[in-house]
């Protein structure tokens, strides 16, 4: 059929079917956004407006003109949507495009994907192995046959567009997963910390808009007056998620957003913030365009965010106080206090942020405080934090009750309280940032995005981030496993699990937060390995990856000590495994795109830290 032909047959088609199959294109433009306020009667927020989900036939001629491949889902063709009768793509059963349900999320894949018409193309670089405009199949290899890598790019990159949620027409983020076989829960929302993998990946495509959208919709939801319960959280607070919500009938989009206060455990996300900050300035670095930062809005959300985190109080730290269950760890699992993970997103987050701040839009003070907090806290954790086996050492030969400045063990730490797992597991090369410092506590377990987030803003001394990446080489096995990377290590179990979990019965050993393997911890291993120029570790790890991740159908984590399992309760399409997949590989492709999720050590600031046995 000549495309003429098939673009008047669309509009036929498309024009003819019911209001039960299809929603239409709103008659009106968006309006302007009413105020957004929380709602008197509860704590959730909302913000209503038009909706615009379903793409008009001008747009699918649109489509058509950019000549995209179709995508079938099955994979029985690779054929284009011109050698297709449009009757195949148009007549899907009744039951196969049910309308939304009112109050219901819309994806914009929703309806593409019924038909059966890929993305427009993209205009930035071409994806390696085969671009990401072009995909040939959307499948899941159900068989034994391995999954060629150049599949799984096009298979994640097809994943990714359909994770896509609009709001009133627009692009705003990706859903958290979408398993069709389990209860969506809170995975059909737009988490900010899951966004930045997503976001990224359309950065390092040339795809800049969804991020711009998130990002502009991330600040208006922060201006929201949040409460839980009778209390006010601070202005700065950004949600840990927020929900599109399709209302047919009115044809209107509603947002929802999360501070924590419908959360497990009514913990607001420390981490939000700092992830929308480094996002922020992926953008600036990706797209060269300084406009958006500048604006006066997001230049107060920058300061709003600062505000929460630079004020004075009781601290004799330079570090964050933070409640448990505050970051991608979001139950308790004994973090609170001083997570390492926060700790480096902070610091990262500041580093961003004194980059993007204007001094003469109000930046000023703000600059020259967190010049002071940048030093305290490189100076903190460098010291502080540190462990290799000399310091292990040091730690265990430590006494006790030492009052005075001149204290060397200034946290009074108890040498009994080093748990016997880390004799051994000490390597005598490497070394790494511990969990946790604070008075008399040492949280000496691993965490990755902690030490990955380290290498990537320049908190680690060149030294120490070559030190980690030792550690992670020689303890392979524990780290990575056959799936990378575990969220922590090791495992609590038994009593300690009881006391500290709270008998969480999600977090039982080697499993989810506690001890289970994240595929989305990929790109940050990969970032840190390009960074210290050992790209090879990041190789491994790839290909540990595509053995297994699309075959299980892109699991959000994996359990047991190696991450053999699937997790116990893991989304599939989890869309940061999906996301931090590609990240990755265009990562390794092209390390000159390292630079928009990187920062080099700050000359200004180099410390003068004396090396330890493991530098
Ligand atoms: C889990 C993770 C959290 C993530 C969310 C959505 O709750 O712990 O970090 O943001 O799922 O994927």
């Amino acid at each position: 059929m000549e495309k003429q032909d098939l673009i008047r047959e669309l509009r036929v088609r498309v024009s003819s079917l019911s209001m039960e199959q299809v929603q239409p294109t709103p008659a009106r433009q968006p309006q302007s956004e009413t105020d957004p306020r929380t709602p008197e009667n509860g704590n959730a927020s909302v913000d209503n407006g038009q909706a615009s989900t379903m793409p008009s036939v001008e747009d699918v001629a649109k489509l058509l003109d950019a000549r995209p491949r179709q995508v079938i889902a099955n994979g029985d063709s690779h054929r284009s949507l011109d050698e297709r009768a449009f009757s195949e793509i148009i007549n899907f059963p009744e039951t196969s495009i049910r309308p939304p349900r009112s109050l219901e999320t819309v994806k914009s894949s929703e309806y593409l994907d019924k038909l059966a018409i890929s993305s427009p193309g993209i205009n930035g670089r071409a994806a390696l192995n085969g671009t990401p405009n072009q995909p040939r199949r959307a499948s899941i290899n159900e068989d034994d046959e391995p999954i060629s890598p150049t599949s799984m790019v096009e298979g994640a990159w097809v994943a990714l567009r359909k994770a896509q949620v609009m709001f009133r027409g627009k692009p705003v983020g990706t859903i958290a997963a979408s398993d069709p076989t389990e209860d969506s829960l809170n995975y059909n929302q737009v988490f900010v910390r899951d966004f930045v993998s997503s976001g990224l990946a359309f950065l390092m495509i040339g795809e800049p808009e969804i991020v711009k959208n998130f990002l502009l919709k991330a600040l208006r939801l922060q201006a929201w007056e949040k409460h839980i319960d009778c209390f006010t959280l601070g202005e700065g607070v950004m949600p840990a998620s927020f929900k599109v919500l399709h209302d047919p009938n009115r044809r209107t989009d509603t947002m929802v957003a999360d501070f924590g206060e419908s959360a497990i455990g009514r913990v607001a996300p420390v981490d939000s913030g700092f992830w929308w900050i480094i996002l922020l300035r992926a953008y600036v670095r990706c797209t060269g365009d300084h406009s958006l930062a500048e604006e006066p809005d997001c230049q107060r959300g920058m300061m709003l965010i600062l505000t929460l985190c630079l004020s004075d109080g009781f601290d004799t730290f330079p570090t964050l106080l933070c409640a448990d269950g505050c970051c991608m760890i979001d139950r308790r699992m004994g973090i609170y206090g001083y997570p390492i993970e926060i700790q480096s997103l902070f610091f990262m987050a500041l580093r961003c942020a004194r980059s993007l701040l204007k001094p003469d839009a109000g930046g000023k003070d703000f600059l020259e405080r967190i010049e002071k907090r940048l030093h305290a806290l490189r100076f903190h954790i460098r010291t502080y934090y540190w462990l290799d086996h000399q310091q292990l050492n040091n730690i265990y030969r430590y006494k006790t009750e030492e009052y005075s400045q001149t204290a060397v063990n200034k946290f009074n730490v108890i040498p009994d309280s080093i748990p016997d797992w880390l004799f051994d597991w000490m390597p005598m090369k490497g070394g790494y940032f511990i969990g946790n410092v604070s008075p008399a506590r040492m949280d000496f377990r691993w965490f990755t995005i902690g030490n990955c987030v380290a290498i990537l803003s320049s908190l680690a001394t060149p030294e120490q981030s070559c030190a980690i990446m030792d550690l992670i080489e020689e303890r392979w096995e524990d780290i990575v496993g056959c799936m990378p990377a575990k969220v922590c290590y090791p495992a609590l179990e038994g009593r300690e699990w009881q006391i500290t979990t709270g008998c969480d019965p999600k977090n039982t050993r080697w499993s989810y937060h506690n001890g289970g393997s994240w595929p989305v911890l990929l790109w940050m291993l990969t970032a840190a390995s390009v960074k210290i120029g050992r790209p090879q570790i990041a190789k491994k790890a790839i290909d540990l990856v595509e053995t297994r991740l699309m075959k299980d159908g892109w699991p959000e984590y994996y359990d047991g000590k190696l991450g053999r399992y699937i997790g116990k309760q893991a989304r599939k399409n989890q869309t940061w495994s999906i996301a931090g997949y590609l990240v990755s590989k265009l990562m390794l492709e092209d390390p000159s795109l390292l630079g928009m999720i990187s920062l080099e050590e700050d000359r200004k600031q180099k410390s003068s830290l004396t090396r330890s046995s493991s530098f």
